[in-house]
């Protein structure tokens, strides 16, 4: 049976991190648009790209799904909507689903993006003060009644 692992929080969250350590340790096959992005070489704040990407690898990911795999997306979530929608769609398949809501404090995700801005990790790009202020505001934070919908 397939399994569904949704990362869900604003950037600096630690999803990235936390997909990589899963990925080796379950096995799973890690999605992170952010990379398939960078390496197509496209821009990573480019919007409509993105989201032709997202519904791509949604596809693979349902693919992969159908055959079992353990798949981990770390598209970030922000509306309760689109988490929806994946849990559905998963469900569909019969495969289990768990959303992974990682809540940091506004203040701790300015310090990790200060630090990953300066060191330019490979698959980022620069996210400033006020941008991710600005996202918090439209962040849709997992209600416990939301969490209590999932496997995990
Ligand atoms: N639990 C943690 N404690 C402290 N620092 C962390 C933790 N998890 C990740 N970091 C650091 O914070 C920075 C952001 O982490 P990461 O890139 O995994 O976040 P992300 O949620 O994938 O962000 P984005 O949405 O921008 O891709 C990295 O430099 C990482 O090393
Ligand atoms: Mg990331």
């Amino acid at each position: 049976m397939g399994r569904l692992i949704l990362l869900c929080g604003l950037p600096g969250a630690g999803k990235t991190t936390l997909a990589r350590r899963l990925a080796s340790e379950i096995p799973a096959v890690r999605l992170c648009p952010d990379e398939w992005l960078a390496h197509l070489g496209l821009d990573l704040y480019d919007e409509p790209a993105r989201d032709r990407l997202e519904r791509q690898l949604w596809r693979h990911a349902q693919d992969l799904l159908r055959l079992g795999q353990t798949v981990i997306l770390e598209y970030g979530f922000w509306a309760r909507a689109e988490r929806e929608a994946m849990r559905l769609g998963a469900r569909a398949l019969g495969a289990t689903v768990e959303l992974r809501y990682l809540a940091v404090p506004l203040e701790e995700l300015h310090r990790r993006l200060e630090r990953r801005n300066a060191a330019g990790d490979a698959g980022t790009a620069p996210i400033s003060r006020d941008l991710l202020d600005q996202w918090a505001t439209i962040f849709e934070p997992p209600t416990p009644d939301e969490l209590a919908r999932y496997d995990a």
